[in-house]
């Protein structure tokens, strides 16, 4: 029998106990080895708990070392502060994967095949903001500080050249403002010249692109980029952009690598526009699934679901309307388990 594989499962906010339900369906139709642990967090958790991130969700992702985890819901403005940030940063989740690939061909950009990899725990989304009181205006003034420390920079810089060299990539595209903020975003870009000399010169190529041009030849080239490396915040924003390349954020997986475990989840947010009307694509969680095995060392199971995604999308042509079709979420689930069950 197979050695089962512990891992916490958070079915999350908006279409996220949906996409859930349909990738936990599809791993079991996959003989996927994984004994779920269900928690709860974000909204669903405050509602149920009282708490969006609460310490049973902690002491079972802190047990199997490995989550999958659908969209949170975070207040914008005021509210508590974003249990995925916050996940993040309680289990040292520092490097962010976030791979694109053409699924589907006769989209706006063929055959791109590009990862963005983001620092996940530092720059501006640390969370040190406060406002100023002026007069009677609590919120005249508004300050924000980014950190982004050597240390820091160096540990997501070695993770995503090593991933590159052994993902057989040709290029890392270091992403950066320093021109700009030339101490919060020159200290990343100088950490990566060293790292790029010290272990992987003639390994790889590495160059520079500051981010304002990065989203320009994104989208008039974004052929010429393979591995793209940057700080938080232009990493969350480049791979959503990434992403609409590739006909939208239901086709974007993500890992969330760190020390203490590995998180995986789609890119997108709880899409709140479409929640409860059996509409979500779950295929950006599926990817994320595939994503989560091969972490696990189950290549051929990962390789047998992607196989399956792509034989659904493309030979039984059956897409979600995201995808410009009009299958449901439990159509497509439904199609994807026939798939493994015959395949
Ligand atoms: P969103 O990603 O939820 O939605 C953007 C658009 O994409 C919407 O039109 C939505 O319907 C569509 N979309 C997203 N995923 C889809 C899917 N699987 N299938 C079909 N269509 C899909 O972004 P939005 O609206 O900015 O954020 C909503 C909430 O999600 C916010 O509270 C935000 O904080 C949270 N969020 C959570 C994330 C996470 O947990 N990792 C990531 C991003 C946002």
């Amino acid at each position: 029998m197979t050695q089962k594989i512990d891992a916490t499962l958070i079915p999350g906010d908006g279409i996220g106990p949906e996409i859930v339900a349909a990738a936990v369906q599809v791993l079991d139709a996959l003989g996927a080895p994984f004994a779920w642990d269900v928690q709860a967090a974000g909204l669903a958790a405050l509602h149920s708990a009282g708490d969006p991130l609460p310490q049973a969700t902690l002491d079972s992702i802190r047990r199997t070392r490995l989550a999958l985890k659908g969209p949170l819901e975070t207040p914008s403005g005021g509210g508590y502060r974003s249990s995925n940030v916050r996940l993040r940063e309680e289990f040292k989740l520092y490097a962010n994967l976030r791979p694109v690939r053409t699924l589907v061909p006769g989209g706006r950009y063929e055959n791109i095949d590009l990862v963005v990899v983001r620092e996940n725990v530092e720059g501006l989304y640390t969370g040190y903001e406060h406002f100023i009181q002026i007069g009677d205006d609590p919120h005249a003034v508004a300050i924000a500080t980014g950190v982004n420390t050597r240390q820091g920079a160096r540990r997501l810089l070695e993770y995503a050249f090593a991933y590159a060299v052994a993902q057989g990539r040709r290029k890392v595209t270091l992403v950066h403002k320093a021109n700009i903020m030339k101490a919060l975003t020159g200290i990343f870009l100088e950490t990566a010249r060293q790292v790029y000399e010290q272990g992987y010169k003639g390994r790889i190529k590495m160059d520079e692109v500051i981010v304002d041009a990065c989203a320009m030849k994104l989208v008039t080239n974004p052929w010429q980029f393979d591995v793209l490396v940057t700080t938080n915040l232009f990493g969350d924003i480049l791979s959503d952009l990434a992403a609409g390349l590739i006909g939208g954020l239901g086709l974007a997986p993500g890992a969330n690598i760190g020390t203490d475990a590995a998180i995986f989840e789609a890119v997108h947010g709880s899409a709140p526009d479409i929640a409860g009307k059996g509409l979500a694509n779950p295929t950006a969680l599926l990817l994320a699934a595939a994503m989560m095995l091969d972490h696990c060392g189950r290549p051929a199971l990962a390789a047998r679901l992607r196989g399956a995604i792509d034989q659904v999308l493309n030979a039984d042509g059956l897409r979600t309307r995201d995808l410009g079709g009009t299958a449901s979420t439990a159509e497509f689930t439904a199609a994807m388990a026939r798939r493994l069950a015959n395949g």
